[in-house]
């Protein structure tokens, strides 16, 4: 032990930090208080040679000051650690901490492989549609703008809607109201300034909605830049349209007909050739075949993005590409005088103008642009996509994209516009049956029921059916999409011919598209709290707004709105209808049923709709997975609320719905595969109260 005290006092001599063995502990007997002990009686006492206690006590007082807080050294640590009370805990926490990391990862790694994707937001709420010109007109200029739209956003937190798509508002002559772009990086005077759109844009996101732009690539306006530059001759811009030769009062260069009517060719005096239009003249058609209009339009995409809009609706983009051949369209009736009477969309089959190959990488690319944007957790850029391809549906499915390759997040579905035609109960499943039965297999289906381009179905239907539509909007899966008016069931305006406004209704007055985009009827004041400043309104506003509009029917429990915000936020609290199994379980002239549910959880959801034209009483007595007993959680008539019906006999009235909320134990898909749809499949863990991937 002495030995050892010379050998720490050697080694105090040379420079602290080359020592390895701490002078102020020694071990007598192996344990470390003891040898703190040791040094205070060695010290004192002065029991041990002399100069090593001085020097001990020199190289004491020399060490705290150099190095006041040492510690202890390693070999006494070693020595205390070694022994069993310290190492057998030591121990246990070793292998605990090391089995609760691998529970943990364990854990992590089957919950991310067991938890089901989590709805995204343009799948939890409805897409509901602002008109800009009829929202709200904030300055009173009798046209709506930004800041009205603005002054109105308490509108969305009441209906619990989150995604609004705004119609466009760039910079524009209004040939078309805005689908005729100047500038698309500008927004029109009209309805603003960029700052008013900034401010729109933050106070939205701060409430937790989503803006959602029209983005239209088809066409400019003719007042665009590019279009002067491309008629000059511009060496650049020459090709950013689609010009052919032809003389200012010769045959055009082919067959190929506007949507809104006659030829799609125009001659341009200051270029002395034709220019295609799909639609009208002053809305010249980009040529997608050149790389720069593409990279153009993608500058443009990153534009918006880049200020923090959340997703675009893409216009008529089945007419971005023709056939570059320009050959003539063959005719739907060959023996119709071609010059004279082929004039309209419907007189041609068209190949060569619409749905070009090609037409979907572009597509593609513009999507892959906005996945740049959409890497941040809660900041997914959507893209939906506007293409009306009638009895063609596997064109529209396209659009969704394929395993591989991401496209839009659907194409918009606009088959139950057509519920009108033959209002009954085998008509809606048929048409909701088009989209179902179509749709790629785990893709997101969607219900468009009205748009600035179609009659409102409360006209076309009748407003006796306009709940039971809101009920199949909200109750079906996917998306809903609304209108602006649809949520109070406004009804179409009449427009006299000296009032139309829009240019496809002064070609053929029975197109024109002025009547479903009067004003929103917000109240019984002057014009029905549209334009609160002045008497103007652009079109004339629909004589029932005293009675039907937002105001009293927010103060009436059985109104559309309250319906419709009944129908919206049991749809985003109740798993079954958000996200559940979709399964047909009855069609009639009268009625459409269907079962909304989940795997794991005993509530489900039965929906039954008399679109019919007679009121009905169905027997559901043969699905067995249904109790007996069916009792009506809410119907489109106030007055059967809470009504008990037996499965054999559950009564509706013409346009009347009924959500009946059942318990069972028993589920309809697993006996019936067939009949049922889902997205993507989720069952519950009623004891756990969570939803796993099964
Ligand atoms: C889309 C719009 C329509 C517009 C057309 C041309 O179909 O919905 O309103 O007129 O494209 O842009
Ligand atoms: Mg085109």
């Amino acid at each position: 032990s002495s030995q050892g005290k010379i050998e720490n006092i050697k080694c105090l001599n040379v420079e602290l930090g080359e020592c390895t063995r701490n002078p102020g502990y020694e071990d007598a007997d192996g344990d470390g208080p003891a040898a703190r002990d040791n040094i205070s009686v060695s010290d004192s006492e002065g029991k041990r040679d002399s100069i090593g206690v001085k020097r001990l006590s020199d190289a004491r007082n020399e060490y705290t000051q150099i190095k006041p807080y040492a510690g202890m050294p390693k070999e006494v640590l070693v020595l205390y650690s070694s022994k069993a009370r310290y190492r057998v805990p030591r121990e246990i926490l070793f292998w605990l901490t090391v089995c609760c990391t691998l529970a943990l990862v364990a854990v992590t790694i089957a919950v991310i492989a067991l938890s089901p994707k989590c709805l995204s937001w343009w799948q939890a709420s409805p897409v509901y549609q602002i008109y800009p010109r009829s929202f709200k007109d904030s300055d009173g200029d009798g046209v709506g703008d930004l800041k009205g739209i603005r002054e109105k956003l308490d509108h969305f937190e009441y209906l619990n809607i989150k995604s609004i798509w705004i119609s466009p508002f760039y910079r524009s002559p209004m040939k078309d109201f805005g689908y005729d772009v100047e500038d698309f990086r500008d927004i029109d005077p009209l309805f603003g300034t960029m700052k008013d759109f900034e401010d729109l844009l933050g106070a939205m996101h701060s409430k937790g909605l989503k803006l959602i732009m029209d983005f239209i690539p088809n066409h400019t306006s003719d007042l665009h830049r590019w279009f002067n530059l491309s008629r000059t001759r511009h060496p650049h811009y020459e090709d950013y349209y689609v010009w052919t030769d032809c003389k200012p009062d010769g045959p055009k260069p082919n067959n190929w007909v506007s949507i809104f009517g006659n030829s799609s060719w125009t001659y341009d005096e200051v270029r002395g050739q034709c220019y295609l239009h799909q639609f009208l003249k002053e809305q010249p058609d980009l040529n997608f075949r050149n790389p720069d209009v593409i990279k153009e339009m993608i500058d443009i995409i990153h534009f918006w993005l880049e200020k923090g809009v959340d997703g675009f609706r893409m216009d008529a983009v089945k007419h971005m590409l023709e056939a570059p051949h320009m050959r003539d369209e063959p005719q739907v009736d060959p023996n119709k005088p071609p010059v004279s009477l082929v004039t309209t969309e419907w007189d041609l089959h068209s190949d060569y103008t619409t749905s070009q190959v090609g037409l979907h990488d572009i597509l593609r690319e513009f999507r892959a642009q906005m996945d740049i944007y959409s890497q941040e957790p809660g900041r997914y850029r959507f893209m939906v996509i506007e293409s009306y391809d009638y009895e063609e549906v596997y064109k529209t499915m396209m659009y969704y994209g394929t395993r591989q390759e991401k496209e839009g997040d659907f194409p918009f579905n606009f088959y139950l516009l057509d519920l009108p035609q033959n209002t009954s109960g085998v008509w809606a499943k048929h048409l909701v049956h088009l989209w179902m039965g179509n749709m790629p297999k785990g893709k997101w289906p969607n219900w468009v029921v009205g748009n600035h381009d179609r009659t409102r179905i409360s006209s076309s239907a009748g407003q006796l059916y306009v709940r039971a539509i809101n009920m199949l909007l909200l109750t079906l899966p996917g998306t809903a999409t609304t209108y602006y008016g649809e949520e109070i069931g406004m009804e179409n305006i009449n427009v006299t011919a000296s009032q139309i406004q829009d240019p496809a209704g002064k070609y053929n007055t029975s197109a024109s598209r002025d009547p479903q985009r009067s004003p929103l009827q917000w109240n019984a004041d002057m014009n029905a709290g549209f334009n609160e400043k002045t008497n103007l309104t652009w079109l004339p506003l629909h004589p029932d707004y005293e009675t039907v509009n937002v105001e009293a029917q927010m103060k009436d429990d059985g109104s559309v709105l309250a319906q419709y915000r009944f129908l919206n936020t049991l749809r985003q609290s109740e798993l079954p209808l958000n996200r559940g199994w979709f399964c047909y379980v009855h069609a009639d002239a009268n009625v459409f049923s269907y079962i909304r549910e989940l795997d794991g959880l005993k509530r489900a959801f039965l929906i039954v709709v008399n679109f019919g034209k007679e009121s009905a009483v169905t027997d559901l007595s043969s699905v067995r997975e249904l109790p007996d007993k069916l009792k009506v959680l809410i119907s489109t008539n106030m007055a059967n609320d809470g009504k008990v019906f037996l499965k054999s006999r559950i009564q509706t009235e013409v346009g009347e719905g009924l959500v009946i909320q059942y318990s069972t134990n028993t589920r309809f898909n697993p006996n019936h595969p067939k009949e049922c749809y889902i997205s993507e499949k989720a069952c519950y863990l009623e004891t756990m109260g969570i939803l796993y991937k099964c």
